[in-house]
């Protein structure tokens, strides 16, 4: 089924949150000089015009990065990616959204390697064309062509099949973007069987994953069942702007899931996604939630192994306010606030240990950690010129990610 269209959903909240985690990503990744590749499974078409086409029809980026966009209080981790869109847009006017491949292309450097797969027709010539004009405006900078031509590979076809043949990398340092569409709900299990294969062919890579928290089965479960995946680490970040209405309608939250997470991420994180959540937040009901874990390794006697830890909280902020920092602290295995002896009551000690036996028998991973109330000047293409999204919308066809 090719019938998405990322340009439709170009900028809001949910690219927010992918995009500025993957430019973070990216961060930790340069600071060692050993090159590495960026794998993009799901690219899109690289840059999206705001200002007419599919883009303005829904406006979806009014609430993503349009709330963002004059703000001058913007914690540096979150400017740094506005400041790349505004790169983009040297008017000042908002005009173009970057996706995940020209994330990328800001912020790695030349010897690091993009490798990027896009099976639409449309959206996959428009990324090929959109970095041409990038390439055009690299060379009339004094870059060498042929260097740019090694950097970026693009093509059409199943990003999930290229990832087999490009694991491991030969610098063996690599960060993945999965992004699918997941209007058809294979992609959830599509997700999961590449993951499972890229873990065993390359285990050390940073695997980000995006995901839509939705009302159907498969997107509950999801990232349940990404936990119990072989890597060593993971964390989970989701951003919620407001509960969907009685109909269930429009994509409200998002979330991104990643395997061996730098350890810079988690602090970055906590710092700036109370402030997302007040400025994105549509309503009390706005939240964000972040967990992490660690593979649990033991033996059946109950000893664990050399990744002993069981899955640790983080710890958990309702109505964290963003100027303070802090919020009300939930702690680890309290009963959330509004449930039955949480007021005050003493906080239920963590499982201490967890055999990855037991663990697999349970079929559970732990529970959320914190919760909080309170993303060249070339000028490049439209992703999207033609055709239509048929997302589909709400709980009566829940599949959507961005409706
Ligand atoms: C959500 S969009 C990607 C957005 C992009 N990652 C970004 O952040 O700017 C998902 C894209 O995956 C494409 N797609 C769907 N199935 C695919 C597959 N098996 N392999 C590669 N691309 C696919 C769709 O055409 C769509 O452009």
């Amino acid at each position: 089924m090719l019938s998405y269209r990322h340009a439709f959903h170009a900028g809001n909240h949910a690219d927010v949150l992918k995009h500025f985690v993957q430019i973070q990503l990216h961060e930790y990744m340069n600071q060692k000089d050993t090159a590495y590749t960026y794998i993009d499974t799901h690219s899109g078409a690289g840059v999206y015009a705001l200002d007419g086409g599919y883009a303005s029809k829904n406006a979806e980026y009014e609430t993503g990065i349009g709330p963002l966009w004059e703000r001058k209080d913007l914690p540096k981790p979150l400017a740094e990616y506005v400041n790349l869109i505004k790169e983009l847009n040297p008017s000042g006017k908002m005009r173009y959204y970057p996706g995940s491949p020209y994330c990328a292309d800001k912020v790695m450097r030349e010897h690091d390697r993009l490798r990027l797969f896009e099976l639409h027709p449309a959206d996959s010539k428009i990324l090929a064309d959109n970095f041409r004009k990038v390439e055009a405006h690299a060379a009339a900078q004094g870059e060498r062509p042929s260097a740019r031509g090694r950097r970026v590979l693009i093509e059409r076809g199943d990003g999930f099949h290229a990832l087999k043949t490009l694991l491991p990398p030969p610098s063996r340092r690599a960060l993945v973007l999965i992004d699918p569409p997941y209007e058809d709900k294979q992609d959830y299990r599509k997700v999961r069987d590449a993951l499972d294969d890229a873990l065993v062919r390359f285990p050390s890579g940073i695997y980000a994953i995006w995901y839509p928290v939705l009302q159907r089965m498969e997107s509950r479960q999801f990232a349940d069942k990404l936990k119990r995946l072989a890597a060593k680490e993971w964390l989970n970040v989701t951003l919620t702007i407001t509960t969907p209405g009685p109909d269930g309608f429009g994509l409200h939250s998002s979330g991104m899931f990643i395997l061996n997470p730098p350890y810079t991420l988690e602090p970055t994180l906590r710092q700036v996604m109370p402030y997302l959540v007040q400025v994105l937040g549509k309503n009390a009901d706005a939240t964000y939630v972040i967990e992490k874990g660690t593979q649990v390794t033991g033996t059946a006697s109950g000893r664990t192994g050399a990744n002993g830890a069981v899955r640790m909280p983080v710890g958990n902020a309702r109505k964290a306010s963003p100027t303070a920092g802090a919020g009300s602290l939930r702690l680890p295995g309290q009963a959330p606030a509004g449930t039955p002896g949480a007021a005050g009551g003493a906080p239920r000690a963590p499982v201490a240990k967890r055999s990855s036996i037991a663990a697999a028998a349970a079929g559970k991973s732990a529970r959320p950690t914190e919760a909080g109330v309170t993303r060249k000047s070339a000028r490049p293409a439209e992703g999207g010129a033609a055709g239509k999204s048929a997302r589909p919308t709400g709980p009566r066809n829940s599949g959507p990610r961005r409706p």
